[in-house]
């Protein structure tokens, strides 16, 4: 089921909830009105009497109960939708003139014989004629010099005041269902036009996923919702471009740089002659390029594996040692002033063996960028509850123009094209792995310092 229908249909049927509590409030609250008016009536009739009786007897008593209610009848006519007989004796005494009633119920002999038999105090009851339900009471009348007692009966044609609710209550529903009609439609309407932005999303998704063209975007209109989800999209589609390119240029970049030291090497052997000595220089050429080679395609895969879940195995990690360590591994690298400058006394939750990593990437360019006795320093600091680790030497430092450059992947000296420029960008994805990040700035007495920060406690980083 459309989303549409789904709206429509749950609109539908609450409105039609709602109409027919409200029928079925309006149908008992007017019948009950009605019982009551009918009650009121025939109470008001038999007041009525009381009074004329009390008036007619005030003089001294009529001769006869049959004079008493003829005269009664005659002063007083039944409203429409009422009749009115007396019964003397057990008899059918009169009818009033004027009107016929509805149907004529003195012909009814239950009912007179059950009116008959009224002869203490007035008694209301139901009963049927020829015209539906009628409502009656049955007042006893007696006078003092006959014995004979009469009965005046009221009697109100229910179902006709009945059918009247009916009629009221039918013309409510038909509104009611018009109303309901003419919501269904508007509410289709409406939910067409608000769900058609949406509509459009998604056909322009489908597109987009169909087509795999990752540059197409959504057309965004408006500053509602769905312009917020259209935009939320493309955003979403910027992000997967962007990825996506990235990737695409790091496996060309990649490639490049694997078929350089294979036609190198291929060079070397195609045209390696059949002197010893001629032999033996090509093969430790080849072994070096093969070095190199593994070096890269170990690079590579660092560079792939990072961002990927399971790159960092944290533990805690004792900052005073990580200088420590690097330096001792990295004193056999070349012949520079190793120092360790500072060393802060605790422990954070990192990757020890990724920290060791980046450090031994940044003093190996430290080590290529200075010359015999020069300084190579480093250490490891915690402030404003950052982890603070570097490495800085007495080099020429980095000009204020590359400190950007110099971090993204394949970019080498642009003065000796040494290395491969992933040494940085594999330290980068360290530090952005732990939450952080590096950068370069001048070591104190010149030459660079690059700097690993994290906060000691990272959100995205929770122990496994
Ligand atoms: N300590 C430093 N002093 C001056 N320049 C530096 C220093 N470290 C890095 N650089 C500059 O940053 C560039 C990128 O360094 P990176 O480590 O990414 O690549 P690389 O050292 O050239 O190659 P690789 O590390 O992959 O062997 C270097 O080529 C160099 O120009
Ligand atoms: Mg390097």
């Amino acid at each position: 089921m459309s989303a549409r229908a789904r709206i429509v249909g749950w609109m539908l049927f609450l409105v039609a909830l709602a109409l027919s509590v409200s029928l079925s409030a309006t149908w008992s609250i007017l019948l009950s009105r009605l019982d009551a008016r009918v009650s009121a009536e025939l109470e008001n009739e038999t007041e009525k009497l009381r009074r004329y009786v009390a008036n007619e007897t005030a003089a001294g008593p009529p001769a006869s109960v049959k004079t008493l209610l003829d005269g009664w009848l005659s002063v007083n006519p039944p409203d429409r939708w009422e009749t009115y007989f007396t019964v003397v004796g057990g008899r059918i005494e009169s009818i009033p003139g004027g009107d016929r009633p509805p149907a004529a119920l003195d012909a009814d002999e239950d009912l007179v014989r059950s009116v008959a038999r009224v002869t203490d105090r007035p008694v209301a009851g139901w009963t049927d004629s020829a015209a539906g339900r009628v409502r009656y009471a049955a007042i006893p009348v007696q006078i003092t010099g006959d014995q004979t007692i009469g009965q005046f009966v009221v009697a109100v044609f229910y179902d006709h005041h009945r059918e009247e609710v009916v009629a009221s209550v039918q013309v409510l529903a038909i509104t009611g269902l018009a109303a309901l009609t003419l919501a269904g439609a508007a509410g289709w309407f409406v939910a067409g036009r608000v769900l058609a932005p949406i509509r459009l999303v998604r056909q322009t998704a489908e597109a987009i996923s169909d087509s795999s063209d990752l540059t197409r975007r959504l057309e965004v209109t408006g500053n509602d919702d769905v312009a917020a989800l259209a935009a939320t999209f493309n955003h979403m589609l910027d992000r997967l471009d962007q990825a996506f390119a990235a990737q695409r240029t790091f496996a060309d970049d990649a490639g490049h740089e694997l078929r350089t030291p294979i036609t190198v090497i291929r060079g070397h052997l195609e045209l390696m002659g059949d002197d010893p000595h001629d032999q033996r220089d090509t093969l430790a050429l080849v072994n070096d390029e093969l070095i190199r080679m593994n070096r890269l395609v170990d690079d590579l895969l660092t560079l792939a594996k990072a961002g990927q879940p399971g790159f960092l195995t944290l533990e805690p990690v004792e900052l005073a040692e990580l200088p420590v360590a690097v330096v001792a591994r990295a004193r056999g690298l070349a012949d520079r002033k190793w120092r360790v400058d500072e060393v802060a006394e605790e422990y954070a939750i990192a990757d020890q063996q990724r920290l060791t990593q980046a450090l031994m990437q940044l003093t190996a360019n430290a080590v290529r960028h200075t010359q015999e006795g020069d300084l190579v320093a480093v250490g490891s600091a915690v402030r404003d509850g950052h982890v603070v680790l570097w490495v800085r030497d007495s080099g020429p430092g980095v000009p204020v123009e590359d400190r950007e450059r110099i971090f993204r992947r394949f970019e080498r000296s642009r003065v000796t094209g040494e290395g491969s420029g992933l040494g940085l960008s594999i330290v980068r994805s360290i530090a952005e792995a732990h939450d952080g990040r590096v950068f370069v700035m001048d070591a104190p007495g010149g030459g660079a310092q690059f700097v690993l920060t994290f906060p000691m406690v990272a959100e995205k980083m929770e122990m496994a």
